[in-house]
């Protein structure tokens, strides 16, 4: 006896591409290169080493569940500046839940959000397609009906939450937006997340926004949830809405396992009572220093130059073949190659180049199309030497594949 939901949950898309190249290797002689991952490989900042060893006793306490009032006021500094909001609405006593890491955030926004049933029906969790894997198991597991919305060229690589039915925003209880978005690195103009908001209030539903790429970009930096709700402003600014922030990302320590939740008192205080059933802790000195990385840019910035280098130095050597683009943020190539799956498993057996298929991070349109289909995800994490070995492979492995 198991909860059934999981066996339809088996399709990972990590675990696809190793069935999907099963034995194969690259050829003799040729070092593999793995872009198939969003782990940033730039180095965690030094800033935190003499932190983490500070005081050893605290290894032996349990960490306070939100955590020390100083993280929470480190994050409320860093949204007030980054996204220009007046002095006090973002209120660390009543906005902030500390969380280890969104991913495990974002599948609890589905147990937070999704009742039993709404308006008499099954719940529908609106997410992107393609889309980050935890929002469908998320949704599953907590009973809601996934409704994906298409996020392709044809609309900007966003979803348009003005394609949604009345019938099915009246039973919504739950929606996913990833800006910028894994694989596409696709931007949520202001006006389509101020739009967002207004229908989750309108029709009373939660708005989870995923902005853990919002600090790596090249140029402009994207707008915010957090932008929305101070134009849209109101009594209860951050009504129905929640935004998740990452340090994985952002400070290059995806293993420090940190991030936060922002947003609607009552919903803040509703996933704090979660986590106190089912939430791990961050630990007390990664707390420590998680605040002191929320309080410096220097190391962001540092960071962001060289994913700028990267994407500079690819799309030179791309000159537009595949459709390559640079993204709004966040730090993924999104080719379209045709075919997926046939062209990672060429670039894998003959070129050691293991990308990871769109396919799999997509489902099938009403249509029958799938918007994931035709491209694969390069994440640019390596160092400039590796991104041009990578980039050479691919343009020599598949170049009779790029479009004229
Ligand atoms: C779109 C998106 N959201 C959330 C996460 C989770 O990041 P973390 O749990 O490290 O904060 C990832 C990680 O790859 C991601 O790509």
């Amino acid at each position: 006896m198991h909860n059934d939901v999981l066996d339809s949950l088996s399709d990972y898309p990590f675990d696809r591409l190793r069935a999907l190249l099963g034995d194969s290797t690259p050829p003799d002689g040729c070092a593999p290169i793995y872009m198939q991952i969003g782990e940033p490989k730039h180095a965690p900042p030094e800033l935190i080493a003499p932190i983490v060893t500070q005081d050893m006793s605290e290894w032996g306490r349990y960490p306070p569940p939100n955590g020390p009032v100083d993280l929470r006021a480190a994050i409320a500094g860093w949204l007030t500046s980054r996204y220009d909001l007046p002095a006090g609405m973002v209120d660390p006593a009543r906005h902030i839940a500390i969380v280890s890491g969104t991913r495990e955030a974002l599948f609890m926004a589905a147990l937070l959000a999704v009742p039993r049933e709404k308006r008499g029906q099954q719940p529908a969790v609106l997410m992107p397609n393609p889309f980050y894997q935890v929002y469908v198991g998320a949704g599953a597991l907590a009973r809601g009906e996934a409704i994906y919305l298409s996020a392709g060229p044809e609309t900007f690589f966003q979803p348009d939450f003005g394609t949604v039915g009345e019938d099915t925003l009246a039973r919504t209880a739950l929606a996913y937006l990833n800006t910028p978005a894994n694989p596409q690195g696709s931007v949520a103009s202001l006006d389509r997340l101020k739009q967002a908001v207004t229908l989750a209030r309108e029709h009373d539903f939660v708005l989870a926004v995923d902005e853990c790429y919002s600090e790596i970009y090249t140029g402009t930096k994207p707008p915010g949830l957090l932008d929305a709700c101070r134009e849209l402003g109101g009594d209860h600014p951050f009504a129905n809405t929640l935004v998740f922030h990452s340090l994985s990302k952002r400070s290059n320590v995806p293993g420090l396992r940190s991030g936060f939740v922002a947003g609607d008192p009552n919903l803040i205080r509703l996933l704090l009572r979660l986590r106190q059933y089912g939430g791990a802790q961050v630990p007390l000195p990664l707390m420590h220093a998680s605040a002191a990385l929320w309080r410096d840019e220097a190391h962001v910035q540092e960071s962001r130059e060289l994913y700028r280098q990267k994407f500079d130095l690819a799309l030179d050597m791309l000159d537009g073949a595949f459709g390559a683009e640079r993204p709004g943020g966040g730090f993924y190539l999104w080719l379209d190659v045709g075919d997926s799956e046939a062209a990672a498993r060429t670039l894998w057996t003959e070129a050691g180049l293991r990308v990871l298929p769109g396919a799999y991070m997509a489902r099938d349109n009403a249509d029958g199309s799938n918007p994931g289909a035709a491209y694969i995800r390069m994440a640019l994490v390596h160092d400039l030497d590796t991104t041009k070995d990578a980039i050479t492979r691919l343009l020599n492995t598949l170049a009779n594949q790029a479009p004229a």
